[in-house]
């Protein structure tokens, strides 16, 4: 079925959408791009999307696009002509069109802003039941990967390095630390109960559900260290999982071919995913 789609201020069927070959996301990946998670028909977090947005969108001297003010409207209207009950938005903002050239385009050029529906019940991952497998890769991407862009090409080949070995994701690892996944922040849990997660810094993108998992932590009275660790830590952990808006808080049960804990979902990470989704419900809009 085809769905209704927006392109800079017009609401239309997707087969009608339209942009332009100059365009500089499609030329140059000069563009941005936010994924909220629609829940029973409302948006998580949209709020954090937004603010990541805007400095994502400040980082790189982009102007704002000049619906900016109506996101949430536009979201809104999304959910609704979509029937979307569960499932995501993808918003993405480029530096909008310009005859090619490495040189941003003059002062005034009007950003271009997409925005369309996925309708695929992030409730019914498989991977929460059985937990995911994972290997690690070395980290080639820039490096202001706390910038939200649209430049996936080497997340891309590292989530094929992760299929040809047979195995559900890549974590990508840099001077022997763990930095993140292909789309998602990195957890551990220690021996001694300790939550670990990699500290904020360009190395890693700043996740709202990483945020949203630390406020929970906080909840449930658990201790957090924010440092690096090692692939060597990670695989001598009793638990380890992933976040992000559309895996939620995914188990991993083995890194490199060692099994993790029991080799099966731990209870840290249960705890953890069910006082999310029940948090993030609550604030949901
Ligand atoms: N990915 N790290 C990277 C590299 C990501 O691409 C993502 C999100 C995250 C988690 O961020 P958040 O919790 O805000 O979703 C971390 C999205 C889901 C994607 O590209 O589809």
């Amino acid at each position: 079925m085809s769905r209704t789609v927006f392109v800079n201020g017009e609401f239309l069927p997707e087969e009608e959408a339209k942009v332009s070959i100059f365009d500089r996301g499609f030329l140059m990946a000069d563009a941005v791009y936010e994924v909220t998670t629609v829940l029973e028909g409302k948006l998580i977090a949209f709020d954090g999307h937004m603010v990541r947005l805007e400095r994502s969108l400040s980082e790189l001297g982009m102007d704002k696009p000049e619906w900016m003010d109506s996101l949430l409207d536009i979201h809104k209207k999304l959910v609704e002509e979509n029937s979307l009950e569960n499932g995501m938005i993808y918003l993405q903002v480029s530096r909008g069109v310009a005859d090619r050239d490495f040189a941003y385009p003059a002062e005034g050029t009007p950003t271009s802003l997409v925005l369309f529906t996925q309708a695929k019940n992030p409730l019914a991952n498989p991977m929460y039941e059985t937990g995911a497998r994972v290997i690690t890769v070395p980290d080639q991407r820039w490096g202001r990967r706390d910038i939200k862009t649209t430049q996936l090409l080497y997340p891309s080949m590292a989530k094929m390095m992760a299929k040809a070995e047979g195995v559900d994701d890549a974590w990508m690892e840099e001077e022997g630390f763990i930095n993140e996944g292909t789309s998602n922040n990195t957890w551990i849990v220690t021996k001694d109960g300790k939550l670990v997660t990699r500290h904020l810094s360009n190395s890693i993108l700043h996740g709202i559900t990483r945020k949203a998992v630390l406020r929970c932590a906080e909840l449930l009275q658990m201790e957090v260290e924010e440092r690096p660790y090692t692939k060597e830590e990670a695989a001598n952990a009793s638990e380890a999982f992933f976040t992000s808006a559309s895996a939620f808080v995914c188990p991993v049960v083995e890194i490199n071919g060692n099994t993790i804990g029991e080799g099966k979902p731990g209870p840290v990470v249960s705890q953890l995913r069910d006082i999310y989704l029940e948090e993030s419900m609550k604030e949901a809009v």
